[in-house]
């Protein structure tokens, strides 16, 4: 949608919770109540939609986002669960526990939501308005905090209005959440370890394991930076960023409709956007990169992005997958 249009603020009724369901449908913007806050949902397997809901919430980073289903034949859809993980889902969900696990093959989710890894945070949340309208919509709901990059995370309604008026397309109100505080993320890719303390006690999961959970570097809101993981996908090509020309043996991957010097020699070539649009540059930069290796390309050549809006996010998601490693 465009900033001037506005925003719908409707009661969490049957009819409020087909209109979330067909929105998202249509690739558009929800917040809806969860138990432990407000939440911002797009369809996870739209990419534009994905990348819409980044520049929606503002200094768009591409973090990974937590895909939010009604069950849990919803989730063995998108990810693998090991032992450890049956238990806490069994234990813990519907609830405020989101967990990182392997991507399921034919994972649907988006390779921008996921931001390229090979891992997918999966939640059931328990709260019956977004419960219903993950049912009513059928595919998976990715949804960070519906706050504005840097704001606290929305317990109300009003919150979120505050942040996203004209932004988004609809919210639904389902008064004050209950938790408060966001999920406990925890990841079983190995021994389950903590990456973000949240609405469910870490001594629950302990006890309910039987042993102590590791606990990630970092802890902060954003605890692993995606970037910074050692798993973040990089392509096995070399990049170079900013090319004004292709060079010999160099594929490219272009952006917008002039294509540089030498483009007819490329090994290979993929576009962000033809068009120069950087919502579609951001749904593609991932599974691009991802296809630029299936392509067998060992050194790739980037047109210039533009750094405004989402080109911020597209251009740092670059630097770290050109970084020498
Ligand atoms: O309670 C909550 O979890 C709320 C409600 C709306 O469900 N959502 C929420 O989302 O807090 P968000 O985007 O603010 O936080 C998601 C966190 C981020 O810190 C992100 O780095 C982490 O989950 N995350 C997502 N996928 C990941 C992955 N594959 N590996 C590591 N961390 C991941
Ligand atoms: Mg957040």
């Amino acid at each position: 949608m465009t900033a001037e249009a506005a925003t719908r603020v409707v009661n969490a009724d049957s009819t409020a919770i087909s209109e979330a369901a067909t929105c998202l449908a249509r690739g558009g913007l929800v917040a809806f109540p969860t138990e432990t806050v407000y939440g911002l949902g797009a369809d996870a397997t739209d990419g534009p939609a994905v990348a819409r809901l980044y520049a929606a919430k503002g200094r768009p980073a591409f973090n990974p986002l937590i895909a939010h289903v009604a069950d849990l034949e919803a989730a063995r859809a998108l990810a693998m669960f090991d032992k450890n993980a049956d238990r806490l889902a069994a234990a813990f969900w519907p609830g405020p526990l989101t967990l990182v696990l392997p991507k399921a093959l034919g994972c649907p989710v988006a390779d921008l939501a996921t931001a390229g890894l090979d891992s997918v945070a999966v939640r059931i949340p328990a709260h019956p308005v977004a419960l219903a309208i993950l049912k009513a919509f059928g595919r998976p709901v990715v949804a960070p905090s519906a706050n504005r990059s840097g704001h606290v995370s929305p317990t109300h309604a009003s919150h979120v209005v505050a942040d996203l008026a004209g932004l988004i397309d609809l919210v639904v109100d389902g008064g004050s959440t209950a938790v408060g505080l966001e999920s406990t993320i925890v990841a079983c890719l190995g021994a389950p370890t903590l990456l973000r303390p949240g609405g469910l006690a870490r001594e629950a999961i302990e006890d309910l394991l039987g042993t102590n959970l590791g606990v990630a570097p970092e802890t902060s809101d954003d605890p692993l930076a995606p970037g910074m993981l050692p798993s973040h996908y990089a392509p096995r090509a070399t990049l170079r960023l900013g090319a004004q020309d292709v060079q010999p043996g160099e594929a490219l991957l272009a952006f917008g409709p002039t294509l540089p010097p030498g483009a007819a020699r490329a090994t290979a070539m993929l576009s962000l956007s033809r068009s120069g649009d950087l919502v579609e540059a951001a749904a593609n930069l991932f599974s691009h990169l991802r296809a630029m290796d299936i392509l067998g390309a060992t050194s790739i050549a980037v047109m210039p992005i533009p750094s405004a809006g989402l080109g911020e996010a597209i251009n740092d998601r670059l630097q770290r997958a050109a970084a020498p490693r």
